[in-house]
């Protein structure tokens, strides 16, 4: 006979028993997900302190005047003394430039140009990729002006994520932020920014006579069905009907008043932060349905419906829009891309590829910051 403990049936159900966490361990690895990942617990609970503290420095003057804002300065700037806190004389709205990216600012050279003489009326903000290791350019505009970043990745709602990030830093950073210009590494500016200025501040509709964001709203995209869905059946239900669901550009220029109510919400985040299903990831576009949506219901006369920046979707492969080579960089390709439908010109356009930059640059005196 064998060691006297094989067959003792305790040792036998003991064994089962140990058993059991073993599976509960093993399943997820052995069974494929059914999701994509979702967003980490750490970087939510993380967020939304930031968010709730935004909220409240901003709560109180909902003046259209952001020279009332600035009279409520106090010292909590993200960046420290800098920015308006110190200055207590009425302050004329400043834009907030947010750059979301995953590589290096190659076209900062030409930002640089648009932004110099101007730097009493504006604001600059990165959130990079922390995988990305990002070289800052050493211009004066971008120096020092990087936020705490989290991963950030395609098919999630990461990119939400760091477009809030950017939002909250900049609405505590400088009560004087009072459009908020999100931008990516492939964008460029298509005219001066006296012109950009100009368009924002001129703006002015509804009874009291408020300025608008810049956003592209729309209802009847052929995608919206398979995009509603992507997280599942019915699983955006009672917050979001699909009636109500919008699809519209990932990048956008908001008022305070917008970017107040982004940073906000968590009705509508709690939603459109669930991970896609895997088999409906090539239907998962969270970024470009989420602020289009959520400013809709809650404003829905507040937004222009109409995107600023340009980009071209002949052609588009893979969910990226064409992107521009140098030998396509001309004048006349500058002055196309500013050509729009709405009332307003486009101000911004992408992609460009970062070989652009020495062609851009060789017309951005002459033509891209001359009216
Ligand atoms: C848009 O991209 C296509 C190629 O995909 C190109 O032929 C066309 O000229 C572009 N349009 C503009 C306005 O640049
Ligand atoms: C303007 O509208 C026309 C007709 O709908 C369309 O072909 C063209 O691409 C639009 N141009 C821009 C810049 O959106």
């Amino acid at each position: 006979m064998a060691s006297p403990y094989a067959a003792s049936p305790y040792v036998l159900s003991l064994l089962l028993l140990l058993s059991i966490p073993a599976v509960f361990l093993l399943a997820p690895r052995l069974i494929p997900p059914r999701t994509l990942p979702a967003i980490p617990d750490a970087d939510e609970t993380e967020d939304l302190a930031l968010f709730r503290r935004a909220v409240l420095l901003s709560a109180a003057p909902a003046s259209p005047k952001p020279a009332d804002t600035a009279a409520g300065a106090t010292t909590t700037s993200f960046f420290g003394a800098g920015s308006g806190f110190r200055k207590k004389r009425k302050q004329q709205p400043k834009v907030a430039f947010l750059f979301l990216t995953n590589s290096d600012l190659v076209f900062a050279p030409l930002w640089e140009k648009f932004f110099a003489g101007h730097h009493g009326l504006l604001n600059v903000y990165v959130h990079a990729d922390p995988a990305s290791a990002l070289t800052l350019p050493p211009t004066p505009s971008f120096r020092g002006r990087i936020i705490p970043g989290k991963a950030t990745q395609r098919a999630s709602a990461t990119l939400i994520s760091a477009a809030r990030r950017l939002l909250a830093t900049a609405l505590l950073d400088d009560p004087a932020n009072h459009f908020f210009a999100l931008l990516s590494q492939s964008c460029v500016p298509l005219h001066p920014f006296p012109a950009l200025y100009r368009t924002l501040t001129s703006d002015i509709a509804g009874p009291k006579g408020r300025h608008r964001s810049f956003i592209e709203i729309l209802d009847a995209e052929p995608t919206l069905h398979d995009r509603y869905y992507a997280r599942g059946d019915d699983v955006m239900l009672p917050e979001v009907p699909y009636d109500s669901f919008r699809v519209g550009s990932q990048f956008f220029v908001l008022t305070r008043r917008h970017a107040v109510m982004v940073v906000r919400d968590r009705r509508l985040w709690n939603k459109f932060k669930l991970p896609c299903l895997v088999k409906r990831k090539y239907s998962c576009y969270p970024e470009e349905h989420y602020f289009p949506t959520l400013l809709d219901m809650q404003d829905p006369g507040g937004s222009t419906k109409f995107t600023l920046t340009r980009v071209n979707w002949t052609d588009s492969f893979d969910g990226h829009p064409h992107t521009y080579q140098p030998e396509e960089v001309s004048g006349e390709l500058i002055r196309d891309l500013r050509k729009s439908n709405g009332t307003y010109s486009h101000m911004f356009a992408r992609k460009f590829a970062p070989e652009c930059l020495g062609p851009l640059m060789k017309i951005a005196d002459s033509i891209i910051l001359r009216d």
